[in-house]
């Protein structure tokens, strides 16, 4: 998704290579465009943009030597207007005289471009984050001072954005945001503003949460925020954040996927001994205990945690709840809430659009919304009663990897307090998710040769280890590109089991309670020549009947779910590499998705 970033110095600087290095920090979120506009004391403009990667379009064209006392760059993933030079970002108003960039959502876009092409205005491009400084400019030609100029565009556009601009002849930078995330910071000598915590914490930890309504301004000395409403100013304290930089570097890995794949074992720990002494534990589960009804709602990954979730709930404590994909929530089972309900909310950005509109529909009717999620600060901690971290520090990589681990862990923490059980056993799990990947990634490396070509394939599961079956396809097609579903494997006789030729792969994620089942199911791809592929704890059944067996540590069927996605996260991993591709940042995808 799209990231903003913008620096104001007290004296000319050499922009570029900052800039350059902040659009590095924002690039986790998935872009297919980047472009760099710094503004110089002497009142000119460079702009510079293409579609590409960002070092090799700074390479090109040459952001290195961009200067001025004010920059901005933008990461863009095309969401108005397909990705080209003329649609990447900062844009021009019609004269020059501004250049602005945003991310997110403009809904009003078309409608908005119509209007300002009708009046006149050079309009260069379709996308929205153009019609943001647009909508400026037209106050600004009406002779508003920029201030007010803002407060006035801040009305007329629609949606969920954030957004910066800057114009010649001042020292200033403007930025506010709808809906999406906006952080600004003060350092020695500069003043920052970001879509993006990453970006700005090699410069500051002293930062501010820009909150909807405000406009922040950004001058050499200083910041200062302003109310959209009035003008009038905001007065809030400066926060120091305790993020370290160390989770935005790749330490060593080739890939952040593979350092966060690794990261899992540590990543558990934390979350263990901060439940273990966490009061909102407690209070969590109490919420969810009363509730009349009780929804686990999320997107992608997080989906499938919810529905590990539901399972775990039912077993453990009892708790019937009902998993659902945050937009179907809203046809679903919003015009059904009444009092009581609950809806725990599961995202690891805390910014998925969906998610967001799924909790403002529920909590319309009366829903309690909770969280649980990874990333503090975020829009959708604001919005929930109560949340709990996951504690992943940040995933950098698109596909989610630790976050699905800490979710999963979470819930089955949850599940374990509210049904009344001890959580001690959970201690057992960073060791057995340590010995998981000692143990898979080498097994994983023969089939890599044989897999690498196919671009079908199926991975089922069943019972628990159904969402595991999920997250697996998912993470398959989302670094490989190659089609593979997930699905219960009980349903794979009912229509894809005519799929199977000779050597078609079938990878079966096997729970200890569920081997008759799956042998079963085992079979029915192999008699007509397919490859099955298990995944499971050792035992003579599945080693007799699967091609292939990938052995996971006894931990017993609660405990074996989350030792299971470990060898299909890898598998993914080493498929991505092996086809040439880049799991970090796979294409058309974004890893927060704050749009439609
Ligand atoms: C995007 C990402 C997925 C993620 C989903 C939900 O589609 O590419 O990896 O699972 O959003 O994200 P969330 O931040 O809400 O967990």
């Amino acid at each position: 998704m799209c990231g903003i970033f913008g620096i104001v110095t007290a004296k000319e600087t050499a922009l570029g290579p900052i800039l350059v290095e902040a659009g590095r920090r924002l690039s986790y979120r998935g872009y297919d465009s980047v472009g760099c506009a710094t503004l110089s004391p002497g009142g000119t403009i460079d702009l510079r943009k293409d579609v590409g990667k960002i070092d090799e379009v700074a390479e090109r064209l040459r952001f290195g030597e961009m200067r001025g006392t004010r920059g901005i760059v933008q990461l863009r993933w095309a969401t108005f207007g397909a990705p080209s030079q003329a649609n990447a970002q900062p844009h021009l108003d019609s004269d020059g005289d501004l250049v602005g960039a945003h991310n997110g959502n403009v809904v009003n876009n078309v409608e908005l471009r119509e209007r300002f092409i009708a009046e006149g205005m050079t309009v260069r491009s379709t996308n929205d984050g153009e019609t943001c400084v647009h909508a400026v400019e037209r106050y600004v030609d009406q002779g508003y001072p920029m201030l007010e100029a803002i407060r006035r565009a801040h009305g007329d556009l629609q949606g969920d954005y954030a957004f910066v601009i800057g114009r010649v002849g001042e020292e200033r930078l403007y930025a506010f945001k709808k809906g999406s995330g906006l952080v600004a910071g003060i350092a020695d000598g500069a003043a920052l503003v970001s879509s993006d915590l990453p970006s700005i914490l090699p410069f500051t930890r002293r930062v501010l949460r820009v909150e909807d309504g405000e406009i922040v301004v950004l001058e050499p000395g200083g910041i200062e925020l302003r109310r959209v409403e009035d003008g009038a100013r905001v007065e809030r304290e400066f926060e120091v954040v305790s993020e370290t930089m160390e989770d935005a570097q790749r330490g060593g890995y080739p890939h952040f996927m593979l350092k966060e794949i690794h990261e899992q074992p540590g990543r558990a720990r934390e979350l263990l001994h901060l439940y273990d002494a966490s009061p909102h534990v407690e209070a969590m589960v109490e919420r969810m205990k009363g509730a009349r009804n009780l929804y686990l709602v999320g997107c992608g990954t997080s989906y499938h945690a919810c529905l590990l979730g539901a399972t775990y709930l039912a077993r453990l404590a009892g708790r019937p709840a009902i998993p659902v994909l945050a937009p179907q929530f809203v046809p679903q089972y919003v015009p059904a809430l009444g009092p009581g309900d609950v809806g725990l909310f599961v995202s690891q950005s805390g910014e998925t659009k969906d998610v967001l509109l799924a909790l403002e529909a529920g909590v319309a009717r009366g829903l309690e919304p909770l969280g649980l999620l990874n990333v503090i600060g975020s829009t959708l901690m604001y919005k929930t009663r109560a949340y709990l971290p996951l504690a992943c520090g940040y995933e950098i990589s698109v596909p989610a990897t630790k976050t699905f681990m800490n979710q999963a862990l979470a819930f089955l923490y949850l599940a374990l307090k509210m049904g009344g059980h001890s959580t001690a056993d959970l201690h057992r799990i960073p060791e057995l998710l340590e010995e998981t990947i000692v143990a898979t990634d080498p097994a994983i490396f023969p089939l890599v040769d044989g897999l690498a070509g196919c671009d079908d394939l199926y991975c089922l599961g069943y019972g628990l280890t159904y969402p595991i079956a999920l997250e697996g396809a998912l993470k398959m097609k989302e670094v490989t590109y190659a089609h593979c579903e997930g699905m219960l494997s009980t349903e794979f006789k009912h229509g894809p089991l005519s799929a199977v030729t000779e050597g078609y792969p079938v990878i079966f994620v096997c729970g200890p309670e569920d081997v008759a089942r799956v042998v079963s199911g085992v079979n029915e791809v192999t008699c007509r020549g397919g490859r099955a592929i298990a995944i499971g704890e050792e035992d003579p059944r599945l080693r007799a009947n699967a091609h292939d067996l990938i052995v996971l540590p006894k931990a017993g069927p609660l405990l074996n779910p989350l030792l299971a996605v470990v060898p299909l996260q890898l598998l993914a991993y080493r498929l991505s590499v092996a086809r040439g591709y880049d799991p970090d940042f796979p294409r058309n995808l974004s890893k927060t998705l704050t749009v439609d």
